[in-house]
């Protein structure tokens, strides 16, 4: 670069002037490969979501929630803390009824270490969109900015309605006349624990036949964990759940929300069905067990703009527990001769992973369960419940 270019950056720089209003092109959707920036862009794989390439445009059909597309900024951390008073600006055309999320990577920036990314904040689109514009203030996001890893277009809400995109850039102002709303609380994301050395289990739903095996086996390793408790399953006197937890309650583990009738809650159809499920798993977990829990759990791990929001409207305070050890339970089902479980969870945990998610929906799973236990403890952490792993100030003590 030449002095007088050198020159005229500086003079940007510091007058504010012509130079840095420039938008940074972030996707012009040219090429399926790659963004404007030259990293990764791409969608899911899978049934759940088309994407479908033109000249500067990707068209997304999506008929579940749990389907995404992401354009990243960099493969490993882009220190974005300059933008924090500019603007996410999309060109799109369909429907808004979609998330975007800003992703934060983890300390080291890497990809193979887990959690990656290590969490995110989201918005709704609809919020932000008028015409086929959308504007999102970048302080809208609550994530570490100076480990930005990209965006995400997550959670289309209306199956089968196609959204086409043809612009992600960096714009530096809002056009005249445009305002943007509030903020939304969506509350933290978790999928690790932050306490030095520790490690925890989250158990999710579970069948009532292997239940009290594995709390046996759970109570004879002397560990605490937590459990995200299906609130209908504990209003249902014919299942074993409330007493179940009761003891567990009793006895230390920790109980939490992991929703009311177990659905995809991010595909519901109405903010007030969305609504009634955090309400009513919390009624729930309050009647039945006693503890009015801020920790939530979602069903299958869908994720979205509109479940965040909501739950931190009706549970305020709430945290979103995710996972970095997967048990993969959901691909092993009742077939596992080879105790693939086991090797995956240490698999995630040679990656970094410390914070479990598992359920005892099958046999595979209760048998090797004490294996999880063992490896959690080869670590050298301390296995604990996930609210004193999060260094909750409310949690009891170890
Ligand atoms: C987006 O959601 C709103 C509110 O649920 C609905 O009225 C609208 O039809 C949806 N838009 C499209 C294009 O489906
Ligand atoms: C954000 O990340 C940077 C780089 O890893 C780190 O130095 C800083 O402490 C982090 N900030 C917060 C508030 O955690
Ligand atoms: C939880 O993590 C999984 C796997 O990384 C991800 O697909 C999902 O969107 C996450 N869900 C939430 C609520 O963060
Ligand atoms: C687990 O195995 C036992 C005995 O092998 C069987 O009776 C039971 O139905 C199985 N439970 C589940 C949930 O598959
Ligand atoms: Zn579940």
């Amino acid at each position: 670069m030449n002095t007088r270019a050198l020159f005229l950056l500086a003079l940007a720089g510091f007058t504010g002037g012509a130079l840095s209003q420039t938008a940074v092109v972030i996707d012009d959707f040219k090429s399926p490969d790659t963004n404007a920036q030259g990293n990764y862009h791409g969608c899911d794989a899978g049934d759940g979501i088309t994407c479908t390439w033109g000249d500067g445009s990707l068209t997304i059909t999506s008929s579940d929630t749990d389907y995404s597309f992401y354009s990243q900024f960099t493969n490993g951390c882009q220190d974005v803390t300059s933008w924090e008073s500019q603007y996410v600006h999309v060109k799109f055309s369909g429907s808004p009824n979609f998330s975007i999320a800003l992703q934060q990577n983890n300390p080291g920036c890497k990809a193979e270490v887990a959690p990656y990314p290590e969490t995110w904040d989201i918005v709704y689109a609809a919020d932000y969109s008028d015409g086929s514009d959308i504007y999102i203030p970048i302080s809208h996001f609550n994530i570490n900015k100076s480990r930005a890893v990209g965006l995400a277009f997550k959670a289309f809400r209306d199956a089968g309605v196609e959204t086409k995109f043809s612009l992600i850039e960096i714009a530096t102002g809002l056009p005249g006349g445009r305002s943007v709303p509030e903020k939304k609380p969506t509350g933290p994301l978790y999928f690790a624990c932050t306490r030095p050395n520790s490690i925890a289990f989250g158990i999710d739903d579970g069948v009532p036949e292997l239940a009290d095996r594995m709390m046996q086996i759970i109570d004879e390793a002397g560990i605490k964990v937590t459990f995200f408790t299906v609130g209908n399953a504990l209003d249902d006197p014919s299942q074993p759940f409330t007493k179940l937890y009761q003891d567990a309650v009793k006895k230390g583990h920790q109980v939490a929300l992991h929703s009311y009738t177990h659905p995809k809650i991010e595909g519901l159809p109405t903010v007030s069905a969305i609504d009634d499920e955090f309400k009513k798993s919390r009624e729930s977990t309050l009647r039945n067990l006693g503890v009015d829990s801020k920790y939530f759990r979602a069903p299958y791990g869908t994720d979205g703009a509109l479940t965040r929001q909501r739950l931190l409207a009706n549970v305020p305070g709430a945290k979103v527990i995710n996972w970095s050890i997967d048990i993969q339970d959901w691909v092993f089902l009742e077939n596992d001769p080879n105790n693939g479980q086991t090797a995956a969870a240490a698999s995630d945990i040679a990656k970094g992973g410390n914070l479990f998610v598992a359920h005892y929906l099958y046999n595979t799973t209760v048998n090797q369960f004490k294996d999880f236990i063992a490896l959690a403890k080869g670590t050298g952490k301390t296995i604990m419940r996930i609210d004193q792993c999060l260094e909750d100030p409310e949690a009891p003590p170890l």
